[in-house]
């Protein structure tokens, strides 16, 4: 176990937060503190022993602030039909104990005193909560929140925001916008509630696809730069990050060409590459603590930068072009093109 590793946490409490979503307060060891440092925004992989047999893992955002709530805390919907979400929500209680995986996500604000404006739809309050409330903690920076529902009974934390906006009246606003009233949110009436605050230092929005779409959509009409919107999409990973990798293929032939040099927490290690092999993969099997929490490219906690020589990637779901142009990959999507190759993750 270790800071970039599973580790195990108790759950201390599970809240209802309504008839299809509960809260998972978690304890952590005090041991692992600090390996379980997050940012307002990210979110846990975890491990579900239940359902599905083996190998089954969720990624769910934690809806606490750190600094602000004790214990990180995560929030999970049921799906209906899903495998994981139901699972926790008809299993889990306090006192069990779950494998997850560190903190993890770039759905987190570079910084949380500007001023700024949320899309939520449903279960995608919980990273938009959780860095309201950071903001909120700070002396300044206010925010915006649009939060759409089916209806009133299905409004996850509609008592604890209420309670913030008490606190905070002039830098917290929400409007909350309920299907069973007003009808599905169409990007013209999104674009109407977003137009008055087109001017925000950005945009942070996570719902359903057909509501991220509507609010994007809505965002481009009111004038909001794309580099201001941050997206967070909610999917269910479709394989294992908890499982050991694949045995490494014998390094003969053209793979032992291949060498690549690793920089990892200030030590270098140097390693022949197998030209299929995934550089997490190569770490991970060699014992090189290196920091992962997909797997699938998904969430760029495997970010590293590429200082000599040429790599490319199976998949990318989440570094950008300026990231790109600035030589950082995904170390799990990460196989080797050129003959000598330099990587740090410092
Ligand atoms: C970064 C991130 C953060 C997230 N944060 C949260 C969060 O805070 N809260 C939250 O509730 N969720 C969150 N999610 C979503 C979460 O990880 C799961 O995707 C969600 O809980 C659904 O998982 P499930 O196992 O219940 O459903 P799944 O088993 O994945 O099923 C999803 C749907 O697909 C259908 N389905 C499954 N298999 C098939 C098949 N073979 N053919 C046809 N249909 C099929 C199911 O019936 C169901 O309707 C997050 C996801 C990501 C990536
Ligand atoms: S571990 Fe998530 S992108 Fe690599």
């Amino acid at each position: 176990m270790n800071e970039t590793g599973p580790c195990t946490v108790t759950v201390l409490d599970v809240v209802e937060e309504t008839a299809d979503a509960c809260s998972l307060v978690l304890g952590v060891p005090g041991e692992l503190r600090d390996g379980f440092a997050y940012r307002p925004g990210q979110f846990l992989t975890l491990r579900i022993p239940g359902a599905g047999g083996a190998g089954l893992a969720r990624c769910y955002s934690l809806s606490s602030a750190p600094g602000v709530d004790p214990h990180p805390k995560i929030t999970v919907k049921r799906v209906a039909g899903g495998a994981g979400s139901n699972w926790i929500c008809d299993n889990v209680r306090p006192g069990h104990t779950i494998d997850v995986l560190p903190p993890a996500g770039l759905f987190t604000p570079g910084r949380l005193t500007g001023d700024h404006l949320f899309f939520a739809g449903g279960s995608g309050i919980t990273p938009v909560i959780s860095i309201i409330k950071a903001v909120l903690a700070q002396p300044e920076g206010t925010a915006v929140l649009c939060y759409a529902n089916r209806d009133e009974s299905s409004v996850i934390f509609a008592a604890e925001l209420r309670d913030l906006v008490a606190r905070h009246p002039r830098r917290l606003q929400v409007i909350h916008w309920l299907e069973s009233v007003q009808g599905l949110p169409t990007a013209d009436a999104l674009a109407a509630l977003a137009a008055p605050h087109a001017d925000r230092d950005a945009a942070f929005v996570c719902g359903p696809e057909p509501f991220m779409d509507a609010v994007a959509q809505a965002l481009r009409s009111v004038g909001m730069p794309g580099d201001k919107v941050v997206v967070e999409r909610f999917r269910s990973l479709t394989g294992d990050p908890f499982a050991d990798p694949a045995p490494l293929p014998a390094e003969t032939g053209d793979v032992t060409a291949v060498r690549v040099t690793v920089t990892l927490d200030g030590d270098r290690h140097s390693f022949p590459w197998p030209s299929q092999t995934p550089l997490l993969d190569l770490l991970l099997s060699k014992g090189i603590r290196a920091p992962f929490s997909c797997r699938e490219g998904a969430c760029s906690a495997c970010a590293c930068r590429v200082t000599a020589g040429e790599v490319k990637m199976l998949r990318n779901d989440v570094l950008e072009e300026e990231d790109l142009a600035d030589g950082w990959v995904l170390g799990c999507q990460s196989v080797p093109v050129s003959e000598d190759i330099e990587v740090t993750y410092d």
